[in-house]
């Protein structure tokens, strides 16, 4: 299952992220990865080289802003290769809702009233509503609900919701409570076996590893740069053929500039060339663990995907553990990692106890965590979870220690 038998050097790993030395952030066992992110010393260093001698408008003939439009173009170009996209089918937002946001607009172009979408009840609100909106234009929307009983999408459900109606299925790869992995490339398929598309929610999947999208096939892909150790933006993949069919959502004058189409205002400046630093973060990830070894990006990525997913496994496995044996907590989604099958993004309620309570328990133990519904308000709704009070979610990247689960369980068997 695992392609090395290498394991991640969590002292190199840590190193790197400046929080763990920064006193107000270093008390804490963070676990609020789902939140968003800690960001590696690559991506402060081009922040502020940036701030400080590229702060211009950039792509003008003087160099600093040659400097800033190169860096702006080598961030985007550089994801692309590390997702096995091409340049021009990567477009960098402000966050996913709002890339997710215009791109449902322009895909109203692609059908006519009474055209089915399906959006799931496990995601994330930023991947339904958009769709959702479009019964305004008299598209039939349909819901593929998680059984209650294991909060997981079953793939005979969607089965049976899909028609020759059927335009659109926008769905998660991985659900920011449920956890679970779902086979984003055995969906798409069966998606364009009825001649829809496929829009993937990344979201909760990539700070685990970068997805290769021509793989599984999809033909929009969205994630948070802020929650892979990046800055407060959103990576938006469109398969090329089908960005050049959707009318432009940007200035006039623009049309034609695929992928300039869908981002409108485009991305914040600073915050993209820094993005360089998330690239070069992997980079060392990986030339510290197979030194020398001549790999493309996409193939490197592979290797330290593996790592980062042997390390998840082996310290949210006994978190799981303890959360699955105690009768007085309900503990959502699979109860162990195994065959990369589960992120470990772990989401629990507390017999006779509200999140809120248990989380303000945690925080002052320690633990950095919070209780919430995570705006999957849909997926608390179908499991019986009242979404005011929400669920208490800890979860971990690659940076988390076996330390960080001991005081975690510590903290709750105080509870
Ligand atoms: C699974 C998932 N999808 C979408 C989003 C929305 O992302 P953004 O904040 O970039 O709009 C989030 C944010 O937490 C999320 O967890």
């Amino acid at each position: 299952m695992f392609i090395n038998n290498i394991s991640l050097d969590i002292d190199y790993v840590r190193a790197q992220f400046p929080a763990f030395k920064d006193p107000l952030s270093a008390k804490w066992s963070f676990f609020e990865n789902a939140g968003g992110s800690y960001v590696p010393i690559n991506v402060i260093d081009h922040l502020n080289q940036f701030m400080t001698s590229t702060k211009v408008q950039p792509y003008a003939e003087f160099d600093t802003s040659a400097i800033a439009g190169d860096n702006m173009d080598k961030a985007t170009n550089l994801f692309a290769e590390m997702i096995n996209a091409k340049n021009d089918e990567i477009i960098i937002g402000g966050s996913t809702t709002m890339n997710i946001y215009v791109l449902s607009n322009a895909m109203k172009s692609l059908l006519n009233p009474g055209d089915e979408v399906i959006v799931t009840n496990q995601d994330h609100e930023a991947n339904v509503g958009a769709w959702r909106r479009l019964a305004e234009h008299g598209m039939i929307i349909k819901e593929w609900k998680i059984n209650p009983a294991s909060a997981e999408l079953e793939i005979d459900d969607l089965k049976a919701l899909l028609s020759d109606k059927t335009k659109i299925v926008a769905v998660t790869h991985c659900s920011n409570i449920v956890g679970s992995i779902n086979d984003l490339k055995s969906i798409a398929k069966i998606v364009h076996e009825h001649d829809a598309y496929i829009i993937g929610d990344g979201v909760s999947y990539a700070p685990h590893g970068f997805p290769d999208v021509k793989d599984l096939d999809v033909d929009f892909y969205a994630f948070s740069l802020y929650k892979t150790y990046g800055p407060h933006l959103g990576l938006l993949y469109g398969k090329k053929e089908i960005l050049n069919k959707l009318p432009n959502q940007n200035h006039e004058f623009l049309e034609g500039d695929v992928p300039y189409t869908l981002n409108p205002g485009g991305p914040n400046h600073e915050e993209l060339s820094c993005l360089v630093g998330v690239y070069e973060y992997f980079n060392n990830l990986h030339e510290h663990h197979f030194p020398g070894s001549q790999r493309t990006t996409r193939d490197k990525i592979e290797k330290v995907n593996d790592l980062i997913a042997r390390h998840e496994q082996e310290i949210a496995n006994p978190l799981l553990d303890y959360i699955d044996s105690r009768d007085n907590i309900k503990l959502i989604g699979k109860s162990k990692i195994e065959n990369k099958n589960r992120a470990p993004t772990i989401a629990f309620t507390v017999n006779n106890k509200s999140s809120k309570d248990v989380s303000s328990e945690l925080v002052k133990s320690g633990i950095a965590t919070r209780n919430d519904n995570f705006y999957a308000w849909r997926c608390l709704m179908a499991l019986g979870i009242d979404v005011d009070d929400g669920v208490v979610r800890t979860s971990m990247v690659h940076y988390n220690t076996h330390e960080d689960v001991d005081n975690l369980i510590n903290a709750l068997k105080k509870i």
